[in-house]
Protein backbone atom coordinates (compact mmCIF):
# COMPACT_ATOMS: atom_id res chain seq x y z
CA UNK A 1 0.00 0.00 0.00
CA UNK A 2 1.43 3.22 -0.99
CA UNK A 3 1.94 6.23 1.92
CA UNK A 4 0.33 9.73 1.42
CA UNK A 5 3.80 10.81 0.47
CA UNK A 6 4.23 8.50 -2.31
CA UNK A 7 0.81 9.45 -3.68
CA UNK A 8 1.57 12.71 -2.95
CA UNK A 9 4.82 12.61 -5.06
CA UNK A 10 3.16 10.63 -7.89
CA UNK A 11 -0.08 12.73 -8.32
CA UNK A 12 2.35 16.08 -8.63
CA UNK A 13 -0.58 18.00 -7.02
CA UNK A 14 0.98 20.59 -4.85
CA UNK A 15 -0.16 20.77 -1.37
CA UNK A 16 0.08 23.61 1.19
CA UNK A 17 -1.09 23.84 5.02
CA UNK A 18 -2.30 26.74 6.34
CA UNK A 19 -1.97 27.01 10.32
CA UNK A 20 -4.28 29.02 11.12
CA UNK A 21 -6.13 28.64 7.69
CA UNK A 22 -9.98 28.87 8.98
CA UNK A 23 -10.89 32.45 9.32
CA UNK A 24 -9.67 35.91 8.01
CA UNK A 25 -6.30 36.31 5.82
CA UNK A 26 -5.44 32.73 5.72
CA UNK A 27 -8.30 31.40 4.80
CA UNK A 28 -8.43 33.66 2.18
CA UNK A 29 -5.01 32.66 1.06
CA UNK A 30 -6.04 29.05 1.52
CA UNK A 31 -8.76 29.42 -1.24
CA UNK A 32 -6.52 31.20 -3.45
CA UNK A 33 -4.25 28.42 -3.46
CA UNK A 34 -7.09 25.91 -3.95
CA UNK A 35 -8.00 27.75 -7.14
CA UNK A 36 -4.74 27.48 -8.81
CA UNK A 37 -5.49 23.47 -8.12
CA UNK A 38 -3.18 23.46 -4.84
CA UNK A 39 -4.27 20.52 -2.41
CA UNK A 40 -5.24 22.42 0.87
CA UNK A 41 -5.22 21.71 4.50
CA UNK A 42 -6.21 24.27 7.24
CA UNK A 43 -5.86 24.28 10.98
CA UNK A 44 -7.89 26.37 13.24
CA UNK A 45 -8.91 25.50 17.25
CA UNK A 46 -12.83 27.18 16.68
CA UNK A 47 -15.02 24.16 15.82
CA UNK A 48 -17.02 26.57 14.58
CA UNK A 49 -15.23 27.69 11.96
CA UNK A 50 -13.96 24.06 11.25
CA UNK A 51 -17.88 23.06 10.38
CA UNK A 52 -18.06 26.25 8.39
CA UNK A 53 -14.95 24.91 6.46
CA UNK A 54 -16.15 21.74 5.79
CA UNK A 55 -19.56 22.54 4.64
CA UNK A 56 -18.49 25.84 2.62
CA UNK A 57 -15.59 24.20 0.75
CA UNK A 58 -15.81 20.40 1.11
CA UNK A 59 -12.55 19.34 -0.65
CA UNK A 60 -10.19 21.52 1.94
CA UNK A 61 -8.72 19.53 4.59
CA UNK A 62 -9.46 20.76 8.09
CA UNK A 63 -8.21 20.27 11.33
CA UNK A 64 -8.37 20.92 14.94
CA UNK A 65 -5.81 21.73 17.29
CA UNK A 66 -5.80 24.46 19.74
CA UNK A 67 -2.08 25.61 18.67
CA UNK A 68 -1.89 27.37 22.60
CA UNK A 69 -1.43 23.85 23.75
CA UNK A 70 2.54 22.19 22.59
CA UNK A 71 1.04 18.53 23.14
CA UNK A 72 -1.83 18.73 20.92
CA UNK A 73 0.04 20.88 18.70
CA UNK A 74 2.71 18.03 18.74
CA UNK A 75 0.30 15.29 18.27
CA UNK A 76 -1.28 17.00 15.40
CA UNK A 77 2.19 17.68 13.49
CA UNK A 78 2.90 13.89 13.87
CA UNK A 79 0.18 12.71 12.21
CA UNK A 80 0.90 15.52 9.69
CA UNK A 81 4.21 13.77 8.84
CA UNK A 82 2.98 11.47 6.59
CA UNK A 83 1.73 13.47 4.55
CA UNK A 84 3.77 15.79 2.08
CA UNK A 85 3.38 19.54 1.65
CA UNK A 86 5.21 21.81 -0.73
CA UNK A 87 4.20 25.69 1.03
CA UNK A 88 3.14 25.80 4.83
CA UNK A 89 1.65 29.18 5.72
CA UNK A 90 1.42 30.30 9.51
CA UNK A 91 -1.41 32.72 9.83
CA UNK A 92 -2.56 32.19 13.16
CA UNK A 93 -2.15 35.19 15.47
CA UNK A 94 -3.64 36.68 18.17
CA UNK A 95 -4.47 40.28 18.73
CA UNK A 96 -5.97 42.71 20.89
CA UNK A 97 -6.62 46.59 21.14
CA UNK A 98 -4.63 46.66 24.72
CA UNK A 99 -1.45 48.11 25.21
CA UNK A 100 1.08 45.79 26.93
CA UNK A 101 0.76 47.17 30.37
CA UNK A 102 -2.76 46.79 30.21
CA UNK A 103 -2.73 42.93 29.04
CA UNK A 104 -4.14 41.02 31.28
CA UNK A 105 -2.25 37.11 31.89
CA UNK A 106 -4.60 35.31 29.77
CA UNK A 107 -4.54 37.70 26.66
CA UNK A 108 -0.79 37.50 27.29
CA UNK A 109 0.00 34.13 28.01
CA UNK A 110 -2.32 33.52 24.73
CA UNK A 111 -0.75 35.97 22.51
CA UNK A 112 2.75 34.76 23.39
CA UNK A 113 1.88 31.07 22.56
CA UNK A 114 0.30 32.00 19.13
CA UNK A 115 2.54 34.44 18.08
CA UNK A 116 5.81 33.08 18.99
CA UNK A 117 5.92 29.69 20.56
CA UNK A 118 3.37 27.48 18.58
CA UNK A 119 4.95 29.50 15.27
CA UNK A 120 8.25 27.96 16.22
CA UNK A 121 7.13 24.64 16.91
CA UNK A 122 5.47 24.79 13.62
CA UNK A 123 8.48 26.45 11.83
CA UNK A 124 10.94 23.56 13.13
CA UNK A 125 8.84 20.86 12.68
CA UNK A 126 8.04 21.90 8.66
CA UNK A 127 11.17 22.62 8.38
CA UNK A 128 12.75 19.09 9.23
CA UNK A 129 9.70 18.09 7.06
CA UNK A 130 10.69 19.76 3.96
CA UNK A 131 14.51 18.74 4.05
CA UNK A 132 13.55 15.22 4.43
CA UNK A 133 11.72 15.31 1.49
CA UNK A 134 14.50 17.14 -0.59
CA UNK A 135 16.96 14.65 0.60
CA UNK A 136 14.09 11.79 -0.58
CA UNK A 137 11.94 12.98 -3.25
CA UNK A 138 12.33 16.12 -6.41
CA UNK A 139 9.13 17.99 -5.72
CA UNK A 140 11.54 21.34 -6.90
CA UNK A 141 11.34 20.72 -10.45
CA UNK A 142 7.10 21.67 -10.43
CA UNK A 143 6.76 23.52 -7.21
CA UNK A 144 10.25 24.97 -4.81
CA UNK A 145 9.02 24.20 -1.77
CA UNK A 146 8.22 27.14 1.06
CA UNK A 147 8.23 28.45 4.56
CA UNK A 148 5.73 31.93 4.59
CA UNK A 149 4.90 33.42 8.31
CA UNK A 150 2.53 36.24 8.55
CA UNK A 151 4.04 38.96 10.98
CA UNK A 152 3.05 42.78 10.81
CA UNK A 153 4.44 46.13 9.92
CA UNK A 154 4.05 46.50 13.29
CA UNK A 155 6.81 44.45 13.97
CA UNK A 156 8.84 46.58 11.67
CA UNK A 157 9.98 49.10 14.51
CA UNK A 158 12.38 48.87 16.86
CA UNK A 159 11.29 50.82 19.98
CA UNK A 160 11.09 49.93 23.47
CA UNK A 161 7.41 50.83 24.11
CA UNK A 162 6.65 48.55 21.34
CA UNK A 163 3.57 46.06 22.52
CA UNK A 164 3.97 42.32 23.03
CA UNK A 165 2.09 41.87 19.64
CA UNK A 166 4.58 43.90 18.17
CA UNK A 167 7.69 41.95 19.97
CA UNK A 168 6.27 38.62 18.97
CA UNK A 169 5.96 39.64 15.30
CA UNK A 170 9.67 41.10 15.61
CA UNK A 171 10.75 38.33 16.94
CA UNK A 172 8.98 36.28 14.16
CA UNK A 173 10.50 38.65 11.26
CA UNK A 174 13.82 37.33 12.98
CA UNK A 175 13.17 33.82 12.94
CA UNK A 176 11.90 33.83 9.88
CA UNK A 177 15.14 35.42 8.73
CA UNK A 178 16.84 32.72 10.50
CA UNK A 179 15.31 29.85 8.69
CA UNK A 180 15.78 31.24 5.10
CA UNK A 181 19.39 31.43 5.53
CA UNK A 182 19.29 28.01 6.97
CA UNK A 183 17.07 26.34 4.38
CA UNK A 184 19.12 28.07 1.42
CA UNK A 185 21.72 24.96 0.88
CA UNK A 186 18.15 22.81 0.89
CA UNK A 187 16.63 24.98 -1.80
CA UNK A 188 13.58 25.95 0.43
CA UNK A 189 12.04 29.12 0.31
CA UNK A 190 11.30 31.18 3.60
CA UNK A 191 9.38 34.55 3.33
CA UNK A 192 8.06 36.86 5.95
CA UNK A 193 4.89 38.97 5.94
CA UNK A 194 4.77 42.19 7.44
CA UNK A 195 1.45 43.90 6.42
CA UNK A 196 -0.24 47.08 7.69
CA UNK A 197 -4.27 46.71 8.73
CA UNK A 198 -6.53 44.32 6.39
CA UNK A 199 -9.85 44.84 6.85
CA UNK A 200 -10.93 41.33 8.43
CA UNK A 201 -13.46 40.10 10.79
CA UNK A 202 -10.82 39.49 13.42
CA UNK A 203 -9.85 43.39 13.19
CA UNK A 204 -13.36 44.20 12.42
CA UNK A 205 -14.30 42.89 15.52
CA UNK A 206 -11.93 44.60 17.61
CA UNK A 207 -13.33 47.90 16.66
CA UNK A 208 -17.35 47.28 17.16
CA UNK A 209 -17.67 45.86 13.71
CA UNK A 210 -16.15 48.79 11.47
CA UNK A 211 -12.15 48.68 11.00
CA UNK A 212 -12.37 51.59 7.73
CA UNK A 213 -10.90 54.33 9.89
CA UNK A 214 -7.99 52.11 10.45
CA UNK A 215 -4.76 54.16 8.44
CA UNK A 216 -4.12 52.82 4.51
CA UNK A 217 -6.40 49.47 5.44
CA UNK A 218 -6.91 47.29 2.58
CA UNK A 219 -9.05 44.14 1.84
CA UNK A 220 -7.71 40.65 2.22
CA UNK A 221 -8.32 40.51 -1.73
CA UNK A 222 -5.62 42.98 -2.09
CA UNK A 223 -3.91 41.36 1.05
CA UNK A 224 -3.14 38.10 -1.42
CA UNK A 225 -1.82 39.64 -4.08
CA UNK A 226 0.37 41.19 -2.43
CA UNK A 227 1.41 37.99 -0.45
CA UNK A 228 1.57 35.73 -4.07
CA UNK A 229 3.33 38.01 -5.41
CA UNK A 230 6.13 38.29 -2.41
CA UNK A 231 5.97 34.52 -2.90
CA UNK A 232 6.77 34.66 -6.32
CA UNK A 233 9.37 36.99 -5.87
CA UNK A 234 10.97 35.33 -3.29
CA UNK A 235 10.76 38.59 -1.15
CA UNK A 236 12.78 38.02 2.42
CA UNK A 237 10.59 40.57 4.24
CA UNK A 238 7.30 41.69 2.62
CA UNK A 239 5.83 45.43 3.95
CA UNK A 240 2.99 46.61 2.54
CA UNK A 241 0.98 49.11 1.86
CA UNK A 242 3.73 51.28 0.24
CA UNK A 243 2.86 54.20 1.99
CA UNK A 244 3.05 52.07 5.76
CA UNK A 245 6.48 50.78 4.81
CA UNK A 246 7.89 54.87 3.98
CA UNK A 247 6.48 55.79 7.14
CA UNK A 248 7.65 52.88 9.16
CA UNK A 249 11.03 53.38 7.40
CA UNK A 250 10.99 57.07 8.37
CA UNK A 251 10.15 56.60 11.61
CA UNK A 252 12.82 54.05 12.28
CA UNK A 253 15.49 56.34 10.98
CA UNK A 254 14.76 58.96 14.15
CA UNK A 255 16.16 58.75 17.34
CA UNK A 256 14.47 55.77 20.06
CA UNK A 257 13.67 58.60 22.18
CA UNK A 258 12.36 60.15 19.95
CA UNK A 259 9.98 57.63 18.33
CA UNK A 260 9.45 56.48 21.55
CA UNK A 261 7.88 59.23 22.49
CA UNK A 262 5.87 60.07 19.39
CA UNK A 263 4.61 56.17 19.45
CA UNK A 264 3.37 56.79 23.00
CA UNK A 265 1.48 59.84 22.94
CA UNK A 266 -0.28 58.48 19.87
CA UNK A 267 -0.59 54.60 21.05
CA UNK A 268 -2.33 55.83 24.32
CA UNK A 269 -5.15 57.65 22.98
CA UNK A 270 -8.43 55.98 24.01
CA UNK A 271 -9.44 55.29 20.38
N1 LIG B 1 -6.02 41.83 10.12
C1 LIG B 1 -5.01 42.66 10.21
O1 LIG B 1 -5.14 43.89 10.20
C2 LIG B 1 -3.61 42.12 10.28
C3 LIG B 1 -2.52 42.97 10.01
C4 LIG B 1 -1.23 42.48 10.07
C5 LIG B 1 -1.02 41.15 10.39
N2 LIG B 1 -2.07 40.34 10.66
C6 LIG B 1 -1.81 38.95 11.01
O2 LIG B 1 -2.49 38.14 10.08
C7 LIG B 1 -2.84 36.90 10.70
C8 LIG B 1 -4.31 36.61 10.44
O3 LIG B 1 -5.09 37.62 11.01
P1 LIG B 1 -6.66 37.75 10.70
O4 LIG B 1 -7.00 39.18 10.82
O5 LIG B 1 -6.97 37.02 9.47
O6 LIG B 1 -7.28 37.03 12.00
P2 LIG B 1 -8.19 35.72 12.20
O7 LIG B 1 -9.30 35.68 11.22
O8 LIG B 1 -8.52 35.72 13.65
O9 LIG B 1 -7.21 34.53 11.86
C9 LIG B 1 -6.40 33.93 12.82
C10 LIG B 1 -6.33 32.45 12.55
O10 LIG B 1 -5.53 31.87 13.60
C11 LIG B 1 -6.27 30.80 14.19
N3 LIG B 1 -5.98 30.69 15.61
C12 LIG B 1 -6.07 31.65 16.55
N4 LIG B 1 -5.82 31.13 17.76
C13 LIG B 1 -5.58 29.80 17.57
C14 LIG B 1 -5.29 28.73 18.43
N5 LIG B 1 -5.17 28.88 19.75
N6 LIG B 1 -5.11 27.50 17.89
C15 LIG B 1 -5.25 27.30 16.56
N7 LIG B 1 -5.51 28.29 15.70
C16 LIG B 1 -5.69 29.53 16.20
C17 LIG B 1 -7.73 31.18 13.99
O11 LIG B 1 -8.56 30.04 14.06
P3 LIG B 1 -9.50 29.74 15.34
O12 LIG B 1 -10.19 31.01 15.68
O13 LIG B 1 -10.37 28.66 14.82
O14 LIG B 1 -8.62 29.25 16.41
C18 LIG B 1 -7.69 31.74 12.58
O15 LIG B 1 -7.75 30.70 11.65
C19 LIG B 1 -2.48 37.05 12.16
O16 LIG B 1 -1.24 36.44 12.40
C20 LIG B 1 -2.36 38.55 12.37
O17 LIG B 1 -1.47 38.87 13.41
C21 LIG B 1 -3.37 40.78 10.60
Amino acid sequence: MKTLVENTAENHTPHIIVVGGTSGLGLALALHHQMLGWQVSVIGSNEAKIENVKRQHPTIKSYACDLTNVIQTQSLLDELSATSFQRLVYSAGSYTNERVHHLNQADSDKMLAINLQAFEQVFRWASAQLKQQHQSLDFTKDCRPSLICIASIAGTMDYPYASLYAKSKRAMISAASAYRAALAPYDIQVNCIASGYIDTQALRDLNDGDASHKPFIMNTQTAVDQIMQAIDDDVELAIFPRSMRYITRTLNYLPKPLLNWILRSKLDKPS
